[in-house]
């Protein structure tokens, strides 16, 4: 019977994937389920040179889309792949459709179709859910943070209409985190929880 299943949580910045993919793999395994937390930029080397290369705002936005889509095929095949196997919930922060919204608006000459080829070679999730929220509120929650490159208010409405576009023709769920937080990971509970259920993975009550 299946145990496994690959959840991505997605959204511009400051929408709340760190804060929600943690409070949903602590509330999966009080479930009783083996739980498994990712990230992109994940630590592979690649991922690690792109950590820096959010704070350099010389590194052409092709180079971006090359590395994230590099790093990604890493930690799907190093990481996801195998703890999957192992029969693992995988949850990750992030994960393809970042570079979809975040690289594809950087500039006119990298299209969403040459995205999508160049990533691939990682596999497409189980489940991922869109986590929206208005620029403006967005940056407001990251005011004490040192910001990287991308998170300017303009570049997060582009960001984030892909986002929407995205959900749109794909199916993915979009749920508003301009809430309280219990509110909204109490939604993404239930989302999980129905997907579960539906995959005939048991989980405890
Ligand atoms: P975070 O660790 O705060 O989520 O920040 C990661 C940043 O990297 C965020 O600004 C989005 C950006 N990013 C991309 O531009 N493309 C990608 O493929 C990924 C995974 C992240």
């Amino acid at each position: 019977m299946k145990q496994s299943i690959f959840i991505v949580l997605d959204g511009i910045d400051g929408a709340g994937t760190s804060t929600h993919s943690k409070l949903l793999a602590g509330f999966l395994s009080l479930k009783g389920l083996k739980t498994y937390l990712t990230q992109e930029p994940s630590n592979s080397d690649v991922g690690k040179l792109l950590r820096t290369y959010l704070r350099d705002d010389n590194i052409p936005a092709s180079v971006d889309a090359l590395l994230f889509a590099a790093d990604r095929v890493l930690h799907y095949h190093n990481d996801i792949k195998e703890k999957l196997e192992e029969g693992y919930i995988v949850i990750s922060d992030r994960y393809i459709e970042s570079s979809i919204a975040y690289q594809s608006s950087q500039s006119e000459s990298i299209s969403v179709d040459w995205v999508k080829s160049l990533n691939k070679f990682a596999e497409i999730p189980d489940l991922t859910i869109i986590l929206d929220i208005e620029p403006k509120l967005a940056l407001i929650r990251k005011s004490n943070k040192i910001l990287d490159k991308f998170e300017d208010k303009l570049l997060l409405e582009k960001v984030r209409q892909i986002y929407l576009d995205r959900a749109k023709d794909e199916g993915y769920v979009v749920i508003n985190t301009d809430d309280i937080i219990e509110i909204v990971q109490s939604k993404i509970q239930d989302i999980v929880t129905d997907k579960l259920i539906n995959e005939g993975i048991q989980i405890k009550k």
